[in-house]
């Protein structure tokens, strides 16, 4: 869900309305906003999109104030209707409350306030905080300076699970409390007004000055300062930092659609994320990590974990790590890994990858491997989000806010974050590569140019994608890093078009998937350069087994490479880069392709149904 809230002196409810209309993308199912004016709270909220919610308030203004607070839902607890939507009030209608996160001990909350005589009128665990908070006020005198922050104190203590929670109260027309735990909230710092938000996106047009909260922390926000208190009440030590894109970085800037404009940005973010990172004599500088050499030089296995596209950048790094590095590597996916026995030690790093750094199944999967001892990196896009406070040491990504729920430029430098890591730990390592990994890190440096490049010559894939429209389903093959890739590839045609699709190792065709290939079903296919001849060769033959039972191919490979034509009902070229680099420049046909369908069909490729781009529960 996406949560803003502000104080100041400008009109509260365009504040908040702009906010949530740049934290959509975490939720899309309801909105609402709650605006304090004249000592009344004033209430508005709809199912659907932010669209439904601003009609509605066009209707029926509410009155001006200059404070309120705004929410965007992705549902857990109740249908994502009306009633359910955010913000919720207690029963005297003095005090509004909105949530992100899942309330654990939710029914057992509801059951004593219902037994007390409070009347519920939603299916939300998040109801039951506006009740509490009414009884907290009650008890500690809630029209005193700063009563909603000790109520909100009092409540948080009882509550089990993850949650951000923002609450106003009549008995305070200058104030805004904010509380954390397990989800994200940050606080916009400005002149005369304050914010408070999921994601500085909602804030960054008014202040790039931003306060990062801790764990289980409550926050008063007025229009004259910011205090921070821990869930006791006792001053809590906060980290300001300063936000470094602008506001044009989390706009459209001419696309029909965030998520062609992320596309078109892959070179600029791959360059970005290499910025810095390469020393003049050729070798990789990662002091930034804050884990030392000496400690990666005792590291005698990874593990990586991760969810969604960020998995597929997990998957193709066990290749790259493997071979570079020479280390034994895991790949699980962070919702199962803290529920399997997994064997780690102190000399295991756990690599944690996700763009938004807020993904609660990796937060736990991390927490799991610090309980048992490893080290931890994290590979994170999001300055000031909570993974990177939770591991070790970090590596960014530079690719800028990433706005359209389907990740695109965000996976792409990831794959450069971990091809870093990989030749890094075989530079402080020593391994045998050491002429190979020189070349690798001058060759990374090329590869914007190489994307840039696929990017130009994309029409054909637009055609060949507005062709398929009609289809039901598509099959995606490859083989080595290929196999991620059409995993990937895969995935972006779910998320986007609705399509069933799926992803094969190639090698895996003849065990199952090759019944699935009738008279014009349209295989893609990831073909490896022609230097590794073994596996190229082998993928050359699957092409030919699946065209020989009627499917229909569209297949990726090198430019030059003459070998496949025969069999490619479509060849769609890309630059010849090394193997291991190949997911660079392969992926990005297929996100193209993807999102080029979804259009053709009518879906809004930036918000497809159903999904969140930061899902912040487990
Ligand atoms: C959600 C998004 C996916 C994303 C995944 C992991 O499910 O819809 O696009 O890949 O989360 O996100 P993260 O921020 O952890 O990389």
């Amino acid at each position: 869900c996406g949560i803003v809230g502000y104080v100041g002196g400008r009109p509260a409810l365009d504040v908040v309305v702009d906010g949530l209309a740049r934290l959509e993308y975490r939720g899309y199912d309801s909105a609402g906003v709650a605006v304090l004016a004249d000592g009344r709270l004033a209430t508005a909220k709809r199912a659907g999109k932010l669209v439904n919610l601003r009609e509605a308030l066009a209707e029926e203004p509410p009155p001006a104030g200059t404070l309120g607070m705004g929410h965007t839902r992705w549902a857990t607890h109740g249908a994502p209707n009306d009633r359910n939507a955010h913000p919720h009030t207690d029963c005297t209608g003095t005090v509004a409350v909105i949530h992100n996160g899942i309330i654990e001990n939710f029914a057992e909350l509801r059951a004593e306030l219902e037994d007390g005589g409070h009347k519920l009128r939603s299916d939300t665990d998040t109801e039951a905080v506006a009740h509490l908070l009414e009884n907290e006020l009650a008890a500690v005198d809630g029209n005193a300076q700063g009563g909603l922050a000790e109520a909100m104190r009092r409540v948080c203590r009882r509550l089990e699970g993850a949650f951000t929670l923002v609450a106003v109260h009549t008995g305070d027309a200058d104030l805004v409390v904010g509380a954390r735990r397990n989800s994200p909230l940050v606080v916009g710092v400005g002149q005369g007004e304050n914010f408070l938000a999921s994601d500085v996106a909602a804030f960054i047009e008014h202040t790039r000055d931003a306060i990062e909260l801790g764990q289980d922390q409550v926050v008063e926000l007025r229009s004259g300062g910011v205090t921070v208190t821990d869930f006791e009440g006792r001053p809590a030590d906060v980290k300001e930092y300063h936000v470094d894109w602008d506001v044009s970085a989390a706009e459209k800037g001419g696309y029909d659609y965030f998520m062609l404009k992320e596309i078109a940005e892959q070179p600029r973010a791959v360059a970005d994320t290499l910025l810095g990172r390469i020393g003049a004599d050729g070798r990789l500088h990662l002091d930034e990590m804050r884990i030392s050499d000496r400690e990666l030089r005792e590291v005698d296995k990874i593990i990586i974990v991760a969810c969604g596209t960020s998995y597929h950048a997990g998957l193709i790094a066990k290749y790259a790590i493997e071979h570079w590095a020479g280390l034994p590597c895991e790949v699980e996916l962070a919702s199962e890994f803290r529920y399997r026995d997994s064997i780690l030690s102190p000399t295991t790093l756990v690599i944690a990858i996700s763009q938004s750094g807020e993904t609660m199944d990796a937060l736990m999967a991390v927490r799991h491997a610090r309980e048992q001892k490893a080290k931890l990196l994290g590979i994170c896009n999001v300055n000031g989000s909570t993974l990177p406070r939770e591991c070790d040491g970090v590596l960014y990504t530079h690719a800028g806010p990433e706005i359209a729920v389907a990740s695109t430029k965000a996976f792409l430098t990831q794959l450069v974050a971990v091809y870093l890591i990989a030749l890094y730990l075989a530079q402080v390592r020593g391994t045998k590569w050491g002429d190979e990994v020189f070349a690798m890190v001058q060759l990374l440096e090329r590869m914007p140019e190489k994307v840039d490049k696929v990017l130009e010559t994309m029409e054909p894939v637009r055609e060949l994608a507005r062709s398929l429209a009609d289809e039901r389903c598509v099959l995606f093959l490859g083989r080595h890093v290929g196999f991620p890739v059409a995993l990937e590839g895969a995935l972006k045609l779910k998320e986007l078009a609705y399509m069933h699709a799926e992803g094969f190792a190639a090698g895996e065709l003849k065990h199952g998937p090759i019944a699935l290939i009738e008279q014009g079903l349209p295989v893609v296919v990831v073909v490896p350069p022609r230097a590794r001849d073994v596996l190229h060769d082998k993928i050359v033959s699957n092409i030919q087994e699946i065209r020989a039972r009627g499917a229909r191919t569209i297949v990726i490979a090198e430019e030059g490479d003459e070998s496949v034509q025969p069999y490619a009902d479509t060849l769609i070229s890309v630059p010849a880069v090394p193997t291991l680099l190949q997911p660079l420049v392969t992926t990005v046909p297929l996100q193209v392709f993807a999102c080029e369908l979804a259009t053709a069909k009518g879906h809004d490729v930036d918000q497809p149904r159903n999904l969140a781009k930061s899902v912040t529960v487990e």
